[in-house]
């Protein structure tokens, strides 16, 4: 009984120690996970293209910051394409006239709460035709560091090579970040080539772009995001699909047509970039962009990406599934008249009745047996919220 005893007390010590090991390992040397949600923030690009510049970034992370926006859960301010100068005698890469001083914007936005993200390419050129980092992986991830860069969205472009030599190059870039020491996420960019969903988490990407280029127009947005069905299990905390930036607010969709865009996003899971200008929304794109019902869909934190359970023709159904075992569903009428679109109960997993809540007009709709129906309007939505 004594042997026993003591073999039991040695045996606790063992996993004691050994849970206080990993617990060691978990806590503070281990830098910082990023993007456990999809991140959240805007970038230059849908909207300034290579009109971007220092003043512009420093609106928007002052716009972020007083709009609402921050408070909803914002954090990235990201310059894409145009930052980029020369490299001076050692090499070092230097922004253009537009930038005048790179870390003293990056205090800027940390003053501001929020983080900065910048741009550039594994290949010699960027796609604007600016400096990349091949070559010089290291020494620009070294840079973006000093400069306290927290984001860095990496834009094949010119880069030239097979399959194996587009992965390692991403694996560069992202072992370059990670010895810096300070957390970066990663965002590959490279148009959904070669099913990098399959292999973007293995390189060290935290997104990856699924799709060329969106656009302010509707049929585009809908190529692409309802084009995302099939890809749902290769998303996760950590690591997202990217069906490219938002263009709510860029003024070439209707409002039902930015409502689905935004529904559709949050549906998948995906990053959520404002490509609009911050300092000039109105209170109906703010509300698009800040309901926070809406936004707990995308930021959910089961990380499960939604997928498509129905279709008839242009009405379709979607349902990503939740955490607390709710979920969240769309009706989307992708047609040219109004429209009742229907969900089965059976079809999102739900048995019986449900309670049914509205999430754009933020309001309970009551509780219905075996289905819901609703009435959607030409190219809109109708999102709810559907508990057991
Ligand atoms: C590519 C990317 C865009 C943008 C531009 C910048 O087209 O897909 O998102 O970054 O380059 O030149």
């Amino acid at each position: 009984m004594k042997a026993f005893r003591t073999v039991r007390f040695v045996g606790i010590c063992v996993l004691g120690v050994l849970i206080a090991a990993l617990g060691g390992i978990s806590s503070p040397q281990q830098a910082p996970q990023v993007a456990q949600t999809p991140p959240m923030g805007w970038n230059s690009w849908n909207h300034f293209a290579c009109k971007v510049n220092d003043e512009v970034v420093r609106a928007q992370a002052e716009a972020m910051a007083s709009s609402g926006m921050k408070a909803a859960g914002y954090t990235y301010i990201n310059i894409d394409d145009c930052w980029q100068g020369k490299r001076d005698a050692q090499g070092r890469i230097q922004p253009n006239e537009k930038f005048p001083n790179m870390k003293a914007l990056a205090d800027y936005v940390h003053s501001k709460g929020l983080k900065l993200g910048i741009y550039s390419s594994p290949g010699p050129k960027t796609c604007a035709g600016y400096e990349g980092s091949l070559g010089h992986e290291q020494q620009d991830a070294q840079t973006y560091a000093e400069w306290g860069v927290d984001y860095l969205k990496y834009d094949y472009c010119s880069f030239r090579g097979d399959l194996e030599a587009q992965k390692a190059a991403y694996k560069k870039m992202h072992n370059a970040l990670e010895k810096t020491g300070r957390p970066i996420v990663l965002s590959l960019c490279q148009y959904g080539m070669d099913r990098v969903w399959s292999w973007g988490a293995s390189v060290g990407g935290n997104l990856w772009r699924t799709t060329g280029d969106i656009t302010d127009n509707y049929d585009r947005m809908t190529l692409i995001g309802f084009g995302q069905n099939g890809l749902e299990r290769f998303a996760g905390p950590g690591h997202w699909n990217d069906p490219d930036m938002l263009e709510v607010g860029n003024g070439k969709m209707n409002h039902d047509e930015y409502l689905t865009h935004m529904s559709l996003w949050c549906l998948l899971a995906a990053p959520l970039l404002a490509g609009n200008d911050l300092s000039k929304m109105t209170p109906e794109t703010i509300a698009i962009l800040t309901n926070a019902e809406v936004l707990a869909v995308d930021q959910d934190r089961a990380g499960k990406q939604g997928y498509r359970v129905w279709q008839e023709g242009p009405l379709e159904v979607w349902m990503k599934p939740l955490a607390d075992g709710s979920k969240a569903v769309g009706l989307f009428n992708r047609g040219e008249s109004g429209a009742s679109v229907t969900v089965e109960f059976s079809a999102i997993g739900v048995r019986g009745s449900a309670t049914v809540r509205d999430l754009w007009a933020k309001k309970d709709l009551g509780k219905f047996e075996r289905s819901f129906t609703a009435n959607v309007p030409t190219h809109g939505v109708v999102m709810v919220r559907v508990r057991e």
